[in-house]
């Protein structure tokens, strides 16, 4: 299995007025002076007066996660098959969204009343989900393999919560460690690419740029969620993928699926 944490060094190029901001990501990014963000390569990081945002090669477009506008996702999560597939009308639960991404499901849940740990295994991807997430989840951003923390590795974990406290200005009583359990464990590893003309959205094109890992298999992660689950591990798959292990019930949506397996 290749794991996804393992990556080299961002460029963070950063406007003069926000050099003092830019002294917390040296840490994880090489941090570069520019008047302006300039088109690069590889993928970069960018901090201006907008906050942080992604530079794609080649481009001179910022594009930043604030598109996503988490108000309207509170409005339309209501009856959202997710928070229907993860039990939400049940009560308040912990959830580890183990493959967080640019964090919708994780907002969506959030919307929802729902304490959600989240897991980003990309360093980019998670760089900029923390930052957008923060003070919207009620749990920590971790960056690291939630493959390997389920499998019960204890140097799962690239960055703990604990090291970003005062970065994060996001107490958190939420435990992140090779032996917790949560009520739910969402997977939502990266679809291969589609066959079909129509793109998805800017986010996805992006995030299947950025990540290139294959991860493991789902199957595997599958097996490695189960025991960690107080109630149920849920499983996002496009509408027409084969069924792996028998769900207990299924959610369908228009294009994708949920597959529950309850404890
Ligand atoms: C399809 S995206 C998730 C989208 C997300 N649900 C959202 O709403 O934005 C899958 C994500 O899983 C991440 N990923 C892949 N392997 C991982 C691992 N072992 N641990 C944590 N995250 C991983 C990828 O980097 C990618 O960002």
């Amino acid at each position: 299995m290749s794991d996804a944490s393992v990556m080299q060094r961002p460029i963070l190029q950063v406007i003069p007025s926000r050099a003092a901001d830019a002294e917390a990501y040296a840490r994880w990014c090489d941090v570069q002076s520019v008047s302006a963000p300039t088109a690069t390569d590889s993928a970069s990081l960018c901090l201006d007066a907008l906050g942080l945002g992604l530079l794609m090669p080649g481009e001179q477009r910022v594009f930043r996660l604030s598109q996503h506008r988490p108000a309207r996702r509170q409005r339309g999560a209501k009856l959202s098959e997710l928070g229907r597939a993860c039990g939400i009308q049940h009560g308040p639960r912990q959830i580890l969204d183990a493959c967080a991404g640019f964090g919708a499901d994780a907002l969506t849940l959030a919307a929802l009343g729902a304490e959600v740990v989240c897991i980003e295994a990309n360093l980019i991807v998670w760089l900029l989900l923390r930052d957008f997430t923060d003070g919207l989840l009620r749990g920590p951003v971790c960056w690291g393999s939630s493959y390997r923390m389920l499998s019960g590795d204890q140097d799962w974990c690239c960055d703990s919560p604990e090291s970003l406290h005062g970065f994060d200005a996001q107490e958190t009583s939420l435990a992140v460690t090779a032996t917790t359990r949560w009520d739910v464990i969402y997977l939502d590893p990266m679809f291969p690419p589609s066959t079909k003309s129509a793109l998805p959205n800017q986010g996805l094109q992006h995030l299947r740029q950025l990540v290139t890992s294959t991860g493991p298999e789902v199957e595997a992660w599958l097996a490695a969620a189960l025991p960690r689950a107080r109630d149920r591990v849920v499983v996002k798959r496009r509408r027409k993928d084969p069924v792996l292990a028998k769900p207990t019930f299924q959610i369908s949506g228009k294009t994708v699926r949920f597959d529950v397996y309850q404890i």
